[in-house]
């Protein structure tokens, strides 16, 4: 952390976060918390929730949560510095230069710096393109049928037929040589030095989500090769964790995103009021890329082209996105090969029926799948039958496969008992998958192990308290946080219980300790987990003693284990012993 723990905490202090909050989601009071809907991930019933007393918000359903800071975080994608620096502006408290380490100094330099160059090329393509030099590039826009304010909303822009304008102007502007070639706007060698890399071509700067410019693709003018040059990764251009489009997108508020293949079906996309449209950037679609999508939409819709390499990329993307989580289904495009030609001859409606029709991408892959196959030849066939046993095998939710292998054996015609007891012989020798992972989705989901639930004792440990600061001090009687056996929570109930025996109280102070955006998250899952609605007085006492025993009984377990290897294992487990013993004689009561 670069700041002052102070400073930030006094920041944090001076921007209330049901008002910040209230600027981006809107908010309805609901006993003592607010609730919304959830701007990270899709859904229809508010279960996002924001409290003025914790100043911290919570979604139950996907798991998101934070202070202040990691909501301004998560919604504009700033790094914890930029976001403190966002709050201070916002409450007017006035920063110091940042306490920044010398590398550090350098790296974010650099980083600013690139954003800079690139967007003094964007600027200059921009003006070539609407100046006399741009006219063959703007005609061909034109041509494609963009019209002047999609052109203007995508910043399109144009870059000369020859020499090295840019280069010059960027020189004239101040940015040097190094940079310049850095950002992947200019190539070197010896005979010519400094060069242009973006000759005759429609430019289309790429931009992160905060529409700042981290790259280019530039098309050719005519049939040279290649059709797209794409600016090479830099230190603000990570391919596989930027989207075309989804600064727009992500705001369009559709439960469905389009993924496209190329920039420019993404443009008429857009342009024919589809604004849930992207593309990925020159590089196949990545899951680093669909855990980004993961954020805006629940379902995506697959706009690949109709040929022969659409579909392989297509057939790829659909794992993709399983393996995320996220559902997809494939769009019809033909007769036309991609989005931009489909939309340019038969218009949005048109598009939108196609969405509808949209198909799901398992049998998408059968269909496909089926190409390979013969069905006038019983070997063929049975060999098709059992290469969809074996995808079947791919469902790991038992509802799910058996919906599947209905729906399959209708379609295809084949015996459901027959159907299903292929599949149950493939899963013999493989197994059925194993639960689609979803990471970063909160505690809801998780699976209860054994060790999940040791850690979800500790989690409702420190909620409770969080909750009802009140109950610290008969926590305190047997509990002390070398009990948390998790490092996370272990330096959570440090500063809270430290807070605490001092009476003061004030968890979203603790959030700001660690300046990660995942760890934040965790933090905030550890104060929200769900407490067990309890009426009587004896049923919450008989819960907060069954919690405190098992929480103080792992950790004897814990450092029983580490005798020997830890100096102080050894009084951890004499106290726990000793506590264990009287928990087990006394009941905790609630009582004042
Ligand atoms: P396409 O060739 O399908 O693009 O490539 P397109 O949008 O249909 O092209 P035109 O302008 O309408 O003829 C799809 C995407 O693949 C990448 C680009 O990102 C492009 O948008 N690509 C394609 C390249 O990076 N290099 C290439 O040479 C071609
Ligand atoms: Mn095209």
């Amino acid at each position: 952390m670069y700041y002052p723990d102070e400073l930030v905490e006094e920041v944090r202090m001076k921007n209330d976060i049901v008002d910040v909050v209230s600027g981006y989601v809107r908010l309805q009071k609901k006993g003592a918390n607010h609730f919304g809907l959830c701007p990270f991930h899709n859904e229809k019933s508010p279960s996002f929730s924001v409290s003025g007393s914790k100043q911290m918000y919570y979604c139950f359903g996907c798991g998101a949560g934070g202070n202040v800071f990691t909501f301004i975080m998560n919604y504009e994608n700033y790094s914890f510095a930029e976001a403190v620096k966002m709050l201070a502006e916002r409450a007017g408290v006035d920063l110091p230069e940042m306490e920044y380490t010398e590398e550090v100094k350098k790296r974010e330099g650099r980083r600013s710096r690139l954003l800079e160059v690139n967007k003094a090329a964007a600027t200059y393509f921009y003006y070539q393109l609407r100046s006399p030099r741009g006219e063959v590039g703007y005609r061909y826009l034109a041509g494609r049928a963009l019209s002047k304010e999609t052109m203007q909303k995508f910043g399109l822009g144009f870059a000369n037929g020859a020499g090295s304008d840019l280069v010059q102007y960027l020189r004239s502007k101040g940015y040097a040589d190094d940079l310049i070639q850095d950002a992947g706007l200019a190539g070197f060698d010896e005979r010519h030095g400094l060069h242009d890399k973006f000759w005759n071509r429609v430019m289309f700067p790429i931009q992160d989500i905060n529409h700042r410019v981290i790259g280019f693709g530039g098309r050719v003018m005519g049939d040279a090769k290649p059709k797209y040059l794409n600016s090479q990764e830099t230190m603000v251009f990570d391919k596989s964790r930027n989207l075309y489009g989804l600064n727009f997108a992500r705001t369009s508020r559709q439960s469905n995103v389009i993924l496209c293949e190329g920039y420019m079906d993404v443009i008429a996309m857009h342009q024919a009021g589809f604004t849930q449209a992207v593309a990925s950037l020159g590089t196949a679609f990545t899951s680093g890329q669909a855990s980004l999508l993961k954020r805006y939409a629940k379902e995506v819709l697959l706009a690949y082209d109709s040929d022969g390499a659409g579909v392989k990329a297509a057939l790829r993307a659909i794992g993709i996105l399983k393996e995320t989580g996220l559902s997809g289904r494939v769009l019809r495009l033909d007769p036309y090969k991609d989005p931009d030609e489909f939309i340019k001859n038969m218009g949005a409606d048109a598009f939108r029926e196609r969405m509808e029709e949209a198909e799901n991408s398992f049998f998408f892959e059968l269909r496909i799948l089926e190409r390979d196959f013969d069905m006038t030849d019983p070997e063929s066939k049975t060999s098709f039958h059992r290469e969809i046993a074996r995808k079947l095998c791919g469902f790991a939710e038992e509802v799910e496969r058996d919906n599947y292998m209905q729906a399959v054996a209708d379609r295809y015609h084949i015996g459901y008992g027959n159907l299903k007891k292929l599949v149950f012989s493939y899963a013999a020798q493989t197994g059925f998958a194993s639960p689609a992972q979803r990471p970063k989705s909160g505690i809801a989901r998780k699976k209860a192990t054994p060790e999940e639930n040791r850690k979800k004792s500790q989690r409702l440990l420190i909620t409770w308290i969080t909750e009802e600061p009140g109950i610290y001090p008969k926590v305190a009687k047997y509990v002390t946080p070398e009990d948390f056996t998790e490092e996370l929570y272990r330096k959570v109930a440090e500063r809270l219980f430290e807070g605490l025996s001092r009476r003061e109280y004030n968890p979203a102070a603790i959030i700001s300790m660690f300046t990660d955006e995942e760890e934040q998250r965790e933090v905030a899952a550890l104060f929200n987990t769900k407490l067990a609605e309890l009426e009587t007085k004896q049923e919450r006492e008989k819960a907060l003693h069954d919690i405190v025993y098992a929480v103080k009984k792992n950790s004897y377990e814990y450092y029983s284990a580490r005798l020997g290897a830890e100096v102080s294992a050894i009084n951890q487990v004499i106290a726990g012993k000793k506590a264990l013993e009287e928990l087990s004689k006394t009941h905790i009561s609630l009582d004042e």
